[in-house]
Order: C-alpha cells, then sequence, then structure tokens
C-alpha cells in the first residue's frame, strides 16, 4: 500500500496499539493505506493464534491484503453493524478527533464503514497531528459531475485539482468507478459546517472530511503509543 510520509515505525506501532483491541467474535472494519495496514498485518497474525473475526474491508487494497494475511471477511452490507473500525488518517486534530481522510481515495468506504461501527479508531505518527485542519480535502466525484462540484469548491472558497494518477497521464480513478477532485480551503475554522456544505453538492459521492467520528486515536511514535479518547 501507499506510504505518506512519517516513519513506518512510528506508524506500525499505532497500527499493532489498535490492533491490540480486538477480540473474539468482533466485526471489524479494515482500513486502507500504510498505517492501516500495519493494523490488518497483527490482526492476521492474531487470527493465526486463534483470533475468531470478521474484517470489512474500506478498498480493493485492504481487501487484498486481508485476504493474503489469512482474516475472514464480509462486505458491509453482509453484517449487522461493526463493532470497531480502524483506519488512518492523512491529518487529525486529537482535541476533537476530526480528521482528513482520502489520501489513498477510499474515503467513500472508508466513511461508511465508519459510520457503521460503534467505535472508530484512528491510526496515526505524529506527521499527522494539527492543531487545525488545513490539509487537502479529497472530494469523490462523479465523472459527469467534475467541473460543476469543482465550481462549488471556488464557490465555497476552496481551489479545485483533479488528482491525477502518479506517473500516468490519466486521472485517479477510485474503487467506485469515480474521480477526486483535491480541494485546498487553508485552515478550516468550522470542519462540520464545510463538511455539510460539500456533502450538499450534487455529483458530491463522498468527501474525506471525517466529522466526530474518532472514538480513540493512537498517535505512534518512535518510542511508543499514545492513545487519546
Ligand atoms: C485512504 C486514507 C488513509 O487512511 C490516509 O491517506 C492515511 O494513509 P497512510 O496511513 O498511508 O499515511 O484515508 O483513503
Amino acid at each position: 500500500m501507499k506510504s505518506t510520509g512519517g516513519s513506518s515505525d512510528a506508524k506500525r506501532r499505532a497500527g499493532e496499539a489498535a490492533a491490540e483491541g480486538v477480540t473474539d467474535g468482533m466485526v471489524v472494519g479494515l482500513g486502507t493505506g500504510s498505517t492501516a495496514a500495519h493494523a490488518i498485518r497483527a490482526l492476521g497474525a492474531a487470527v493465526d493464534d486463534g483470533l475468531d473475526i470478521v474484517g470489512v474491508p474500506t478498498s480493493f487494497a485492504s481487501r487484498e491484503l486481508a485476504i493474503e494475511q489469512g482474516i475472514p471477511l464480509a462486505d458491509l452490507d453482509e453484517v449487522d453493524g461493526l463493532d470497531i473500525a480502524i483506519d488512518g488518517a492523512d491529518q487529525i486534530v486529537l482535541e476533537s478527533g476530526n480528521c482528513i481522510k482520502g489520501g489513498g481515495a477510499a474515503h467513500a468506504r472508508e466513511k461508511l464503514v465508519a459510520a457503521a461501527a460503534e467505535e472508530f479508531h484512528v491510526v496515526v505518527d505524529p506527521t499527522k497531528v494539527a492543531e487545525q485542519l488545513d490539509h487537502t480535502v479529497a472530494v469523490e466525484v462523479l465523472p459527469a459531475a467534475r467541473t460543476g462540484v469543482e465550481a462549488a469548491v471556488e464557490k465555497l472558497g476552496g481551489e479545485p485539482s483533479l488528482r491525477r494518477a502518479a506517473n500516468k497521464d490519466g486521472p485517479v480513478v477510485t474503487d467506485n468507478g469515480n474521480l477526486v477532485v483535491d480541494a485546498d480551503f487553508g485552515g478550516v475554522d468550522d470542519p462540520a459546517e464545510l463538511a455539510a456544505s460539500l456533502s450538499a453538492v450534487p455529483g458530491v459521492v463522498e468527501h474525506g472530511l471525517f466529522v466526530s467520528y474518532a472514538s480513540a486515536v493512537y498517535v505512534g511514535s518512535e518510542d511508543g503509543v499514545s492513545e487519546t479518547t
């Protein structure tokens, strides 16, 4: 899985610490990204040792990794809710738990899974922690809605840019067959208001602002993990 800065030891510690909270019988949301991948690997090792769980992947990539790790899987529509979802973030404010996701363009399914989970545990390294959200907001859009959504983002005070595939001419296409517009709003003063405004734009499938979802945040570092609830 794609890695986005931050030390891999710090990410591993965060992912492993969150995985330790998973117990027998749980239905577990499996996030996307390099930090969530550490949690999936730790859960795979625990399943090898007898842990009895069902995982619900949030992307093609997390599904592939979970299969490789031998974790029994189900789709979101096959389970009656989730006990916990573990996922990474591109930026997070510890005080509120509000975060921005979508660096891996998986935020639509990630939000569905987080919303269905009783607890949403975010795993990050210290480079993701901020006083105020100011990371670009990933907005998944129906292909035909791209220009309309870009205009709406500008009206909301943001600067939109179509996400392009690394080393390729074409755009990034999500697991759902849509495009991603990255919207730069600078510092976000009111994440809830911006989240509602973006959700109201026709053609927006989902955006990466996760407001009031996180119930715990694990920040891994070179020498340990801190947990904020
Ligand atoms: C994918 C995400 C990821 O969780 C986010 O981009 C963080 O990734 P990483 O752990 O690799 O830094 O939201 O859509």
